[in-house]
């Protein structure tokens, strides 16, 4: 069995984290919340990555965690039953997945097990938990990638993600979770990055695949001058890229240097212009599986005139193909660009109204709210305490929470339920392949 992570481990013991005791032998009674294995050891819980339960192991306690110590794995012993071949040459170096290790059922009972383990803690029980929706591999439409020129000039620069909690560059070569357009462009931007960067610069590459092609953001603290532009516009026309963006860092707003074509996302069968920086839904297939989610939720509602508040609604992704199915919607969101690209997109739709506005500072009231028969709201990972605690106070009588976090998730769906609402229906959808992460369509009503 392929196994890297034992090489791994000495490699940040010896340059990162220095052990804190004796590597010990233990096997590995049960996966954390975040994936790694958890293990009793002479001197307290161990968390291991890159191993299952049945795992028998020796590992080597790093640093102290709350209730244990995080710990390398030096060598699998023996293999527990749920073990299996990870299909990437890169797991266990790569900071992108931690369960591919894990075998198919194994995996699915995981992410099942998440989401009851953070719902039962809040003291929700008694709701019906549909099977888990798949995305399948090469899917992943958005990446954020680092790279680095080495010292040695000859050197080309290395480009992938950073290795877990290192910041190491894993070279990557390829990925079985990105879409093969991403994958596909990672060589040419090598060529690119290698003219543009001097010995030991650094740089992080944001790739998303829009409709119309890729959307290429580079943050730079280097304001590039005629003949970096130059280079770049070229590149963007032979890598046919549809646009490629440049910024200071990640707090500054990204400046186009060149367009081959629109830059366009497709929101229910409506094109919409996407900000180069804009959030998108990571995989086509989990952003189909939430708008199914919302949409039959909405359209088996109490009335056929039912007007939606959209809160958090990005760019559209559910106001645009809600507003094409007749229902009227008010969508908010206190991205302005996000908000202009959805009110140009739903001209065409006098039932959509959208404005900016801060949520977690204003979140609707009960009498805002009242106007409406449904709440669709899909906060970033922090979840929306301020606003689940106005609409825990409300009537509206149908709320759809869509979140990629179950934890804060839970702490929502708590508020609602001691405001009356009652949890009916969770969709688990598995966007984020391999990784800890869970999205999720959940349906209250009161
Ligand atoms: C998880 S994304 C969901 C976007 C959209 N529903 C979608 O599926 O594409 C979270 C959204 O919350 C917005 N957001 C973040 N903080 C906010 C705040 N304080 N008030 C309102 N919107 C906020 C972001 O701009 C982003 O569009």
């Amino acid at each position: 069995m392929r196994f890297r992570s034992a090489r791994r481990s000495k490699r940040q013991t010896t340059e990162r984290q220095p052990a804190v005791a004796e590597p010990v032998c233990v096997t590995v009674a049960r996966m954390g919340a975040q994936g790694d294995g958890i293990a009793e050891g002479p001197r307290g819980r161990l968390y291991i990555p890159c191993t299952v339960p049945g795992d028998y192991v020796r590992a080597r306690p790093t640093t102290k965690r709350a209730d244990g110590y995080a710990a390398d794995l030096v060598e699998l012993l023996s293999p527990g039953p749920e073990r299996a071949e990870p299909p990437c040459r890169h797991f266990g170096d790569c900071g992108g997945c931690r369960l591919q290790h894990l075998n198919d059922d194994a995996y699915v009972r995981w992410k099942h097990e998440r989401l009851t383990i953070a719902l039962t803690r809040a003291g929700i029980h008694d709701y019906t938990m549909d099977p888990l929706a798949r995305t399948p591999p090469r899917a992943r439409r958005r990446a954020v990638f680092s790279a680095i020129r080495p010292a040695l000039p000859s050197t080309p620069p290395l480009l992938g993600f950073k290795c877990r909690e290192s910041h190491e560059i894993v070279d990557l070569a390829d990925c079985p979770v990105l879409h093969p357009h991403i994958t596909a462009i990672l060589p040419r931007l090598r060529d690119l990055l290698a003219d543009l960067l001097s010995p030991r610069q650094s740089l992080s590459v944001s790739v998303t695949l829009l409709a119309t092609g890729l959307d290429i953001v580079l943050e730079w603290p280097n304001d590039p001058d005629l003949t970096t532009r130059e280079r770049l516009a070229k590149f963007t026309e032979t890598a046919d890229v549809a646009r490629l963006s440049w910024r200071w860092s990640a707090a500054s707003t990204p400046e186009p240097i060149a367009q081959r074509r629109a830059a366009s996302i497709e929101f229910g069968g409506v094109l919409v212009p996407f900000p180069p920086d804009g959030f998108l839904q990571a995989s086509a297939d989990g952003e189909e599986a939430l708008v199914n989610a919302v949409r039959d939720a909405i359209c088996r509602g109490p009335s056929p005139k039912t007007k939606v508040a959209d809160l958090f609604a990005g760019a559209g992704t559910f106001t645009l193909p809600l507003a094409n199915v007749g229902i009227g919607v008010h969508a908010i969101d206190s991205d302005c660009k996000a908000v202009s690209a959805l009110s140009i997109a739903s001209r065409a739709f006098p039932h959509v109204t959208s404005v900016q506005r801060d949520l977690f500072a204003r979140p609707l009231t009960p009498g805002e709210l009242s106007i409406f028969q449904a709440i669709v709201f899909d906060p970033p990972r922090a979840g929306a305490r301020t606003q689940a605690e106005q609409i825990a106070q409300s009537s509206v009588p149908l709320v759809i929470a869509v979140s990629c976090n179950p934890d804060t998730f839970a702490r929502d769906a708590r508020i609602l339920a001691s405001g009356g609402y009652t949890l009916k229906r969770i969709t688990p959808i598995d966007q984020f392949l391999w990784s800890p992460h869970l999205e999720l369509a959940a349906l209250f009503r009161r």
